[in-house]
């Protein structure tokens, strides 16, 4: 049996990988506080303490692991200090194999934390498989829900167009390539099926939620001051901004079908998923 440690598993997309291995022997899950991870993912849940800011916790985490689902936290950014020395500790542990939750555009961006992370994992000579995905729909009922109960949806992506995808999908390539062969040293780029504005978007949550949402066309400046006045710390919302800014310029809208090809069904739809999470915008 193989023997699977899925780090970020209390996040958008570990807590869905988490839930599909749940009958999976085989499987622990790396948190900063296993108690709390326990109330929340459930009591059976194998749960050990990792922390990438302590390193003391890897050896016990890696122990005996032969592939990782490792993400890296959003407030992570320096790559050398805070995440090579947990690839070393999986190395050292022998770890088989690294699903890496990457970003579309990682491998062309070298700015970007991820593109540093990818490399770490390639240099290390651990059979990687990168995840880059594009925009998640989750973030839609995750930063923008109080306005979206509002009705309103306010990001400064002008026309441009954005290729979201349902975190569950990301999880479910993310399970089949712990889970299979033949997904070692590979890249997939993950999107939804279609590129949407946000015109588009917001058309489609005042028919589901049937209550009209419109989408504010923010300015940079007014989003800057609307979430740093919600207490939303500036370098996040900066980090927020170069990301619709992306989409603004018309970078964000590219559509793969590698979901479709890996999965053997389309991607889960912007309709579908806003059926799926209603109740969190009513
Ligand atoms: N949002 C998007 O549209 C998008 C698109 C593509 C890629 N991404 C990438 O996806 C990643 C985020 O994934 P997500 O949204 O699933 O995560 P998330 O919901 O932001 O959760 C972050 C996870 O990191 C863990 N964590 C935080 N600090 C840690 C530390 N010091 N040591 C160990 N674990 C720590 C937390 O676990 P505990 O609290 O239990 O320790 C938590 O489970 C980022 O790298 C982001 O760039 C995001």
């Amino acid at each position: 049996m193989l023997n699977i440690l899925i780090t970020g598993a209390t996040g958008n997309v570990g807590r869905e990988v988490t839930g599909l291995l749940s009958a999976y022997e085989g499987i622990r899950i790396a948190t900063r506080d296993p108690l709390r991870a326990r109330q929340t993912l459930g009591n059976q849940i194998n749960a050990v303490s990792f922390d990438l800011a302590q390193p003391e916790t890897f050896a016990a985490a890696f122990k005996g692991i032969q592939r990782v689902f490792l993400v890296r936290p959003p407030d992570v950014a320096n790559v050398r200090q805070q995440i090579v020395p947990a690839l070393n500790a999986a190395k050292t542990a022998g770890v088989e194999q690294i699903v890496f939750l990457s970003i579309l555009g990682a491998d062309r961006n070298r700015f970007i934390p991820h593109h540093a992370i990818e490399q770490a994992i390639a240099q290390l000579d651990i059979p990687g498989t990168f995840l880059r995905a594009s925009f998640f729909m989750q973030n839609l009922n995750n930063t923008h829900r109080a306005e979206i109960q509002r009705g309103e949806l306010l990001v400064p992506a002008g026309n441009g167009r954005t290729s979201f995808i349902d975190v569950r999908d990301i999880a479910e390539v993310a399970v089949k390539a712990l889970t299979e062969d033949g997904h070692r040293h590979r890249a997939y780029d993950l999107t939804g099926a279609a590129a949407l504005t946000y015109d588009e978007v917001a058309e489609i949550f005042t028919e589901v939620l049937g209550k009209p949402v419109r989408y504010a066309h923010a300015s940079i400046w007014r989003f800057i001051r609307e979430m740093t006045s919600r207490g939303l710390p500036l370098n996040f919302v900066l980090i927020m901004v170069g990301i619709y800014t992306t989409a603004r310029l018309g970078l964000a809208g590219e559509v793969t079908d590698e979901v479709a090809r890996l999965l053997g069904r389309s991607p889960i739809s912007l309709r579908q998923y806003v059926e799926d999470y209603r109740s969190c915008w009513v």
